[in-house]
């Protein structure tokens, strides 16, 4: 396992669209979603689609647990939504790739997903409540949408600089 760099806005490739895997859950997939996890972890995030590590990939990885509790990690290879609700919920979001801003998105507040897991077996199930809200966050990498996306051109103009500026001032710090 090994710890990735994580691609911050405005990289391009995260507005790039994710294919599918092919030939189902291979140990080289499995070693991908393992490095994914342990960078994650490292981060610390919630949820992390492959293409946030550069791999162009519909992937993702998320564990839920809160503190204190047992690690709870999940797979998700090729996952789909199948079915939506009508009824929305606002969350307070952030992002891997856009680090230290939040802001309120709005979406269904349950889905039905179809997924791959880690061992290659096929899931379907209802997500609910976080777990809705992250892997709709997450599917969203896979094409090339970032949660900044819902917001105002203003607000997306004002994070991407934020993160910009962020970076350089972490760059010349490492430097000195
Ligand atoms: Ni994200």
């Amino acid at each position: 396992m090994a710890i990735r760099e994580i691609l911050t806005v405005p990289d391009p490739r995260l507005k790039q669209v994710s294919k599918p895997v092919e030939g189902g859950v291979t140990d080289e997939i499995r070693a991908l979603m393992d490095d994914m996890l342990e960078t994650m972890y490292d981060a610390p995030g919630i949820g992390l689609a492959a293409i946030q590590i550069g791999v162009p990939l519909r992937v993702i990885v998320m564990d839920l647990a809160r503190e204190g509790e047992e690690p709870q990690p999940r797979y998700f290879v090729n996952p789909e939504i199948v079915e939506t609700i009508e009824e929305t919920k606002p969350y307070e979001e952030g992002c891997l790739s856009v680090p230290d801003i939040f802001d309120q998105v709005e979406r269904p507040a349950r889905c039905r997903i179809r997924y791959l897991d880690y061992d290659g077996n096929q899931v379907d199930e209802w997500a609910e409540d976080l777990y809705a809200v992250c892997i709709q966050h997450e599917m969203d990498h896979l094409e090339g949408t970032l949660f900044i996306d819902y917001l105002s051109r203003l607000k997306r103009d004002r994070a991407i600089d934020k993160v910009k500026k962020a970076k350089i001032r972490a760059i010349r710090e490492d430097a000195n």
